[in-house]
C-alpha cells in the first residue's frame, strides 16, 4: 500500500486494472475512435502541455505513448531539425499516428514500437520528454520504475512535460472514477492519478501542476526539471 498515495482529498485512489502486456492490444481495439475521445475531453490539457514544453527547433524530444500522434505533429513541426521520438506499445496507434504524420515525412522524426519501461535512449541525452495520459494507465507499484528511466534519459535540466488523468477536483468529475469502477476497459483503463509528488520524490523540481476539466474529466499537467 506504500506505492498507492492518499490524493489531494484523502481518498484512497484506485489501481491500474488492466495489465500492461494487454494495454496495446486494448488500445489497438480504440485507436479508430481515440481522436474524437481526444478532442472532446483531453485537447485543453494536450495544448497546454505543448505550450509548457516550449520546444525550440535543434532540440532532442521523446515523446513517450505518444498514441495517435496528436501532440507528436505539432512537436516535430516546431522541432523539425532536431530528432524527434516517438514510441508507444500499441500497433494500432502507431499506424494512425504514421499516417498522421505523413505530411511531415521530410523532418527528421521516428515512430516506433517501445515501452516507457526500457528507453533506448542513451543516459543524459533529452532536452525534453513529454508524456500524456500514460501513467494513469501504469500500476502504482511500478510507477517508480519509469519515472527513473525518464530520469536517467533526460539531460541535467531537461523538462518533463505530463499530462495525466487526475482526480476530480470539481463538479462532476468524478464520474469517470465511477465508470471506471465499473469497466475499467470503458476508461481505456484509465483512472485518477497524482504525480507530483512521486516526482518529487525521486528528485525533480516541480515547476508547475495545472489542473484542467473538460467535459467533466480531470487532467494535470506537470512541468518538471530533472
Ligand atoms: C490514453 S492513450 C494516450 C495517447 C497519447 N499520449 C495522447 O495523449 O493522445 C495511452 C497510450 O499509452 C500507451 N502506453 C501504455 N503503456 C505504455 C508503456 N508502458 N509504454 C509505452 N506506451 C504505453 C498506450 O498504448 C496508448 O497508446
Amino acid at each position: 500500500m506504500e506505492n498507492q498515495p492518499r490524493t489531494h482529498n484523502n481518498r484512497m485512489p484506485q489501481d491500474a486494472r488492466i495489465s500492461q502486456h494487454k494495454i496495446g492490444g486494448v488500445y489497438d481495439s480504440i485507436a479508430p475512435l481515440y481522436d474524437i475521445w481526444g478532442k472532446l475531453t483531453e485537447s485543453r490539457a494536450r495544448d497546454r502541455a505543448l505550450e509548457l514544453a516550449d520546444i525550440r527547433d535543434g532540440q532532442n524530444i521523446l515523446e513517450v505513448a505518444v498514441g495517435t500522434g496528436i501532440a507528436f505533429l505539432e512537436i516535430v513541426k516546431q522541432n523539425p531539425s532536431g530528432t524527434n521520438t516517438g514510441i508507444d506499445l500499441s500497433p494500432g496507434m502507431l499506424k494512425k499516428a504514421t499516417h498522421r504524420l505523413q505530411p511531415l515525412s521530410h523532418h527528421n522524426y521516428t515512430i516506433s514500437i517501445g515501452t516507457a519501461f526500457q528507453l533506448e535512449q542513451t543516459d543524459n541525452s533529452v532536452d525534453t520528454l513529454v508524456n500524456n495520459y500514460m501513467f494513469d494507465l501504469i500500476p502504482f507499484v511500478d510507477m517508480d520504475k519509469v519515472i527513473i528511466e525518464f530520469k536517467r534519459v533526460l539531460k541535467p535540466g531537461g523538462k518533463l512535460v505530463l499530462v495525466n488523468m487526475t482526480q476530480g477536483e470539481k463538479f462532476g468529475s468524478h464520474i469517470y472514477e465511477r465508470i471506471y469502477r465499473i469497466s475499467p476497459r470503458t476508461m481505456g483503463g484509465c483512472r485518477g492519478v497524482e504525480l507530483s509528488n512521486k516526482l518529487f520524490t525521486h528528485g525533480f523540481t516541480i515547476h508547475s501542476r495545472e489542473y484542467y476539466q473538460q467535459m467533466l474529466f480531470p487532467s494535470e499537467v506537470i512541468l518538471a526539471e530533472k
